[in-house]
């Protein structure tokens, strides 16, 4: 399945971490500084199983800033599964094809 993931705090990445181990999952934030740790498989934040996750399991997982990135329909052109809108402020849990999955766990500034 493939899954964008709204927001990387406490909430977004540790289902992130979760969800990456058996699905393609991209992680989107505003924040530069996180989706560049991420992007090394460290954490931005203090949590035991979250850093031996990203450290030491294989997950398929990555961060952007970029919202045209996370969005599915984007993806589609390099991986045939997507449909999951992101219309600016929102992620909408709109799937048609099954196999895919937003997730919106921004907090209230989204
Ligand atoms: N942490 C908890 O235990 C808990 C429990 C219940 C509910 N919640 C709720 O879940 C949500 C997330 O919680 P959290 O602890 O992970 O919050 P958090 O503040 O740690 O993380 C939010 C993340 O979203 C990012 N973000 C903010 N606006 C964004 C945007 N427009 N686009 C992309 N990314 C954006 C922030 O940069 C940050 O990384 C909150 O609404 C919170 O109230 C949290």
């Amino acid at each position: 399945m493939n899954i964008t993931i709204v927001g990387t705090g406490y909430v977004g990445l540790s289902n992130a971490v979760l969800l990456a181990q058996h699905n393609k999952v991209i992680a989107l934030d505003i924040v530069q500084a996180k989706v560049d740790l991420i992007t090394q498989r460290k954490s931005p934040i203090e949590d035991a199983e979250i850093e031996h996750y990203l450290a030491e399991k294989r997950l398929d997982l990555w961060a952007t800033l970029d919202k045209r990135e996370a969005r599915p329909q984007e993806r589609v052109a390099r991986r045939p599964v997507a449909d999951v809108d992101l219309d600016g402020t929102t992620a909408n849990y709109a799937p048609s094809p099954k196999s895919t999955l937003g997730l919106a766990v921004a907090g209230d500034g989204l």
